[in-house]
């Protein structure tokens, strides 16, 4: 794992979507795993404009989200699907027919959820998973004590997740109560991982995170595990951090990071 600190959340989600636009590049048929929220949300701002403004090509990119509410249709403007046609989908040139995310609505969880692991397999893995990180830990909605080999299933949301999407909602009452995610296993079974996470309110599970001891408590923790995974914070996130004068001076000396410093 490595950790780079950009000074604020432009910086930092910059940095994230220099680097998806340069695998991209590389790579025009990349299958990318997404996110969604609030952290995400310049990140595809960002992606959009250099899709309009550097003809950043996504015709041959297949995308496949993380995650969805059980129980929302696509048209619900809380549903995953909703987001993702909202702030990406629908403003850059993706095929939707490339475009996955679990069915929350399928008569057959379990089936559904095998099947989006099978989808996956299909497109020959995923290339770039991007991650937002939850005040619980999670990655995706892998809830605290979800196991570090889980697949694509149906999980709970914890209280600390259902209160963190409340507002969403216009109240906890209103937040379903489980989503389809893939699994732990899943997304350490990508080939490369970047986590984002910005501001005052993540600083501390970063630094679990991070620097903790792997424990399913915090899924999150497992990416230590992953061989190529890049956390990116802002100051605010890195302010827990027990070795950011470390990180930075990797990011400084690093010669994969010079065409990003
Ligand atoms: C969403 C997802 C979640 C979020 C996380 C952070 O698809 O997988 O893990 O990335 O909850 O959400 P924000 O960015 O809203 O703080």
């Amino acid at each position: 794992m490595e950790a780079i600190i950009r000074p604020n959340k432009e910086s930092a989600a910059h940095l994230v979507g220099q680097i998806i636009a340069g695998e991209l590049r590389r790579n025009p048929s990349l299958v990318l795993g997404l996110a969604t929220g609030r952290t995400m949300e310049e990140v595809y701002r960002l992606l959009v404009n250099a899709h309009r403004e550097k003809k950043l090509d996504f015709s041959l990119c297949r995308t496949f989200n993380l995650d969805e509410y059980v129980g929302l249709p696509p048209s619900d403007p809380h549903s995953y699907r909703y987001f993702m046609n909202e702030h990406f989908f629908s403003r850059v040139n993706l095929d939707p027919g490339n475009t996955h995310l679990p069915n929350g609505l399928a008569p057959n969880l379990d089936a559904e959820c095998r099947d989006y692991e099978e989808k996956i397999k299909r497109c020959g893995g995923i290339d770039l998973q991007v991650l937002g990180i939850g005040k619980a830990g999670h990655i995706g909605f892998n809830e605290p004590l979800s196991a570090l080999l889980s697949r694509t299933r149906v999980k709970a949301l914890s209280p600390i997740t259902v209160e963190q999407n409340a507002e969403f909602f216009g109240g906890a009452a209103r937040v379903p109560r489980r989503a389809i995610t893939m699994g732990v296993g899943t997304i350490l079974d990508c080939r490369r991982c970047i986590l984002l996470a910005t501001g005052t309110s993540k600083a501390e599970v970063i630094a679990k995170a991070v620097e903790g001891p792997i424990t399913s408590m915090i899924s999150a923790t497992a990416l230590q595990l992953h061989p190529r995974c890049t956390v990116v914070v802002d100051e605010e996130a890195a302010s827990k951090l027990q070795a950011a004068d470390y990180y930075r001076w990797i990011f400084e000396n690093e010669p994969e990071w010079e065409e990003f410093r």
